[in-house]
């Protein structure tokens, strides 16, 4: 099932960060003459397998394989295509991927659903956003924007303002801003705030250091939210500046990435006053330089009377998504090559197959939900102690597991406990509660 000689694109942390430099000097060239490559994939497939609906990332996807000299197929609707009659996203892609298709791009409402594509599919799939998880790709365009505005991504204060909470865009972009050493001020509509997964992963990844943040003359956004926070990471890079993070003033900011309110993913939350920019935020002495960012489709957090002020650079971003998307399957593909290794991170085995163990908590990943049927739960240990700390393989929510059990013995014991520690893999399963270690037949010895 695992095909370990293909790369896949199913978060911003499958590219390293030299590579990401590199396709950006590609998309350049791409972008220079979009006509002059359509000898470069002749002969390709792409298979676009859209189960959400979208404009830019589908639709760029196609211009930039027809640009390439290769085909498209796509299924854009759920309803015509055979999952209307049950059939999985793992069958799916391992029929289309193949004969049909050279590569799959998949958006799925499911969080972790794109890693399951990446699984199953023989050939490269690329996440064109899975639930509220991740959305690499557009990371790319973002990044890719933000460099050619500002020459740089190291040491930029970006500010994401709106609903940081199911934006997968936003969990990818400040992923890779942390690895770039960019400074992230988080201004997210109250109840909307970056979640506790992702923070732990800028946290374990990047050294990434919280702190309260003072934005003061931002208005239209700064109104909107008290709880401003500052993420600044303390590796690869070091900043000197930060060393102790209390209160942190910031006087000038380079982008304004806003989201809109993802709708489709709330469960009746009020966003009555949801922030929204306007003229009189780009007349905030801070944001004198910013760019003005949003993935779009935009709603009305955005005033459209600032659409033509030069530092408003959404629709570019929307425009680059093609030489961009172009430098990226034509490295997935083969036809062109980078100098840069690949992310060590690609090394990792696969995790914890948790059998009878844990569930993800996350009842939208896609464990839980078509993937009942067929996948085996799969955890990563990212603590050991304290108690021991896994998250899900496909959608990363983590879980605190507190008993430990033994797969053939059946018997289960707290974490901290001398036998707990004496069991090994691949005997070790991990439980976050005694119920449930009962409930899956594990007998607990501990008083
Ligand atoms: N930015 C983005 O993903 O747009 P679409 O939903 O239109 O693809």
């Amino acid at each position: 099932m695992l095909d370990q000689g293909k790369r896949d694109l199913v978060s911003i942390e499958d590219l390293g960060t030299a590579e990401i430099l590199e396709l950006f000097h590609h998309a350049d060239e791409f972008r220079a003459n979009l006509r002059a490559w359509s000898d470069l994939c002749r002969g390709a497939i792409m298979a676009t397998l859209f189960f959400e609906p979208s404009t830019r990332t589908r639709l760029s996807f196609e211009s930039a394989m027809l640009r390439l000299g290769g085909g498209v197929i796509t299924a854009a609707d759920e309803k015509n295509t055979s999952r209307s009659k049950g059939e999985s996203l793992a069958d799916t892609v391992r029929v289309v991927g193949g004969s049909y298709a050279d590569i799959l791009v998949v958006r799925h409402p499911e969080d972790g659903a794109a890693r399951v594509a990446a699984r199953y599919a023989r050939v490269p799939v690329i996440n064109g956003g899975d639930g509220a998880h991740e959305h690499p790709t557009q990371t790319l365009c973002d990044l890719y924007t933000l460099w050619k505005e500002k020459g740089r991504l190291e040491g930029l204060e970006v500010v994401l303002c709106g609903d940081l909470r199911y934006s997968r865009t936003i969990h990818s972009f400040c992923y890779a801003l942390a690895r770039f050493g960019a400074n992230i001020v988080t201004m997210p509509y109250p109840g909307f705030e970056l979640p506790d997964y992702v923070l732990h992963r800028l946290r374990r990844d990047f050294g990434v250091q919280a702190a309260a943040a003072s934005v003061g003359d931002l208005p239209g956004i700064a109104g909107s939210s008290n709880a401003a926070a500052y993420l600044t990471a303390s590796k690869p890079h070091q900043l000197a500046l930060f060393t102790n993070l209390t209160n942190v003033e910031v006087n000038r900011i380079d982008a304004i990435y806003m989201t809109r309110a993802q709708r489709e993913r709330h469960t009746g939350e009020d966003t009555t006053n949801y922030p929204r920019l306007s003229r009189s935020t780009l007349g905030a002495a801070a944001a004198k330089d910013a760019r003005i960012m949003h993935p779009l489709p935009r709603v009305d957090e955005i005033d459209y009377d600032i659409d033509d002020d030069p530092r408003s650079v959404y629709f570019r971003q929307a425009e680059l998504g093609v030489p961009m998307r172009m430098a990226l399957m034509a490295f997935l593909l083969g036809k062109i090559q980078l100098r840069a290794s690949p992310p060590a991170a690609l090394a990792v085995t696969p995790g914890i197959a948790a059998g009878a163990g844990l569930r993800c908590p996350n009842e939208r990943c896609i464990t839980n939900n078509e993937g009942v049927r067929y996948l085996t739960r799969d955890f990563r240990l990212r603590e050991a102690e304290a108690p021991p700390v896994l998250s899900c393989a496909y959608c990363e929510r983590e879980v605190e597991a507190r008993f430990v059990g033994h797969t053939q013995q059946r018997v289960v014991h707290r974490y901290n406990s001398p036998e707990a520690r004496h069991i090994k893999s691949p005997q070790r399963v991990y439980f976050e509660s005694e119920a449930q270690a009962l409930a899956a037949g594990f007998e607990c010895r501990d008083g």
